[in-house]
């Protein structure tokens, strides 16, 4: 029998499907009964957070733990205002970028509206912008082939606005693909969009970038007034756990957020954790050049297996098994590696690889040359 709540659920939400998010180590130990676990499948910083972000959370008076935090987030706002060079008034805090990725959504979306974004970008947005009743306008990614495969096709983008388009969002560089958009095309988009429509731009993985022809969308903001721009401290800050994102807009954009956001949806430890971690320049630079390199070694080592991948921006590379992947992704798990399937974005041949430490990255290449040689299919009985 199905639910029987799903007919009082919000028509939007009746027809939304959970975000699936990637297996936790402590799930893999219970199902499978293995140890020594390697996580690569939710594109976390694999050095953890700096000596810094940990003192600062050390130093913390225990009575705090009491009370609310500055639920106004002063001193974070101040401090990221200065990262970015743009007044207080124009961040908005949220409890992992994703927070604020919703209150866009709830704050200028209802049934009546679209928006738009491209098919395979990060799943939460057809989740926040469905939830509210709005439609997802869903332009085709570029294709296979292409210089950025499975990337967004800005014009197949620009082509689903219209009136009822409030919200665009894209991911750069985005995930699950790990492409990005650079900057000509990026600002030759923008400016066919219609002074209704609002610009997400989620930068994630900005801090990965190191094309040059990658543009930080908050030095645009003065040029379009319509740019949001996402940020967040769980990927190369290593704070995921602690959950805390922000956006740079007008602050008129960053009122109306204003309107939407839980009091207090930064807690004091994610508060605390986050002005500690804007500090520690060597930690981030260390943490990005990390991934570079061993980015670099996973994707030359993946394709020397014959495999195909995205060449990726980001700290995780998307893996083309040339087959359905599930039996490929359960083989690993046994083997004690957990990475992403991707199924849920329509890439059922498809792995997500988060990138790890250099010795992480030793255990997934051993397991997958062991799986690909053992023939993932026979080991894991055909899958689904
Ligand atoms: C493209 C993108 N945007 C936003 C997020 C949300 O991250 P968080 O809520 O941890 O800031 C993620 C997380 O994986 C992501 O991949």
């Amino acid at each position: 029998m199905g639910n029987p709540y799903l007919r009082l659920a919000a028509p939007g939400v009746r027809g939304l499907k959970p975000y699936q998010p990637g297996k936790p180590i402590s799930e893999l130990e219970r199902e499978y009964g293995v140890s020594n676990i390697v996580k690569l499948a939710s594109n976390e910083n694999p050095l953890g957070p700096g000596q810094r972000v940990l003192e600062a959370i050390r130093d913390l008076p225990e009575n705090e733990l009491a009370r609310y935090p500055d639920g106004g987030g002063f001193e974070l706002r101040q401090a990221l205002a200065r990262r970015h060079g743009v007044e207080p008034e124009c961040i908005t805090l949220g409890n992992g970028s994703n927070d604020v990725l919703v209150l866009m959504a709830e704050a200028f979306l209802q049934d009546s509206l679209e928006a738009v974004h491209s098919q395979y970008a990060f799943a939460v947005y057809p989740i926040a912008i469905q939830a509210c009743g709005a439609t997802a306008q869903v332009a085709p990614a570029l294709p296979p082939g292409s210089d950025s495969p499975y990337g967004h096709d800005l014009a197949a983008m620009a082509e689903r606005v219209n009136d009822k388009t409030r919200l665009v969002f894209i991911a750069n560089p985005n995930n699950p693909t790990g492409t990005w958009v650079r900057a000509e095309p990026l600002r030759e988009f923008l400016e066919t969009l219609p002074e209704h429509t609002l610009v997400v731009v989620d930068q994630a993985y900005g801090e990965y970038m190191d094309d040059p022809d990658y543009p930080d969308c908050v030095d645009w903001l003065d040029r379009f007034p319509n740019l949001v721009v996402t940020h967040t401290f769980s990927k190369a800050f290593g704070l995921a756990g602690l959950r805390v994102g922000y956006s740079v807009s007008a602050p008129g954009i960053a009122g109306i957020l204003d309107r939407v956001r839980q009091p207090f949806n930064v807690n004091l430890l994610g508060g605390v954790a986050a002005l500690a971690a804007l500090e520690d320049r060597q930690h981030l630079g260390r943490s990005v050049e990390m991934n570079a390199s061993e980015r670099d070694r996973l994707q030359t080592a993946l394709g020397g297996f014959g495999l195909d991948f995205v060449p990726s921006a980001g700290n995780f590379v998307l893996v083309d098994m040339g087959r359905t992947a599930m039996p490929v992704y359960e083989a690993l798990l046994r083997k004690s590696v957990i990475v992403r399937p991707v199924a849920n974005y329509g890439l059922d041949r498809h792995l997500r690889i988060s990138v790890g430490t250099p010795a992480e990255n030793n255990r997934l290449l051993e397991a997958m040359e062991e799986v690909l040689s053992a023939g993932a299919k026979d080991e894991a009985g055909g899958g689904d």
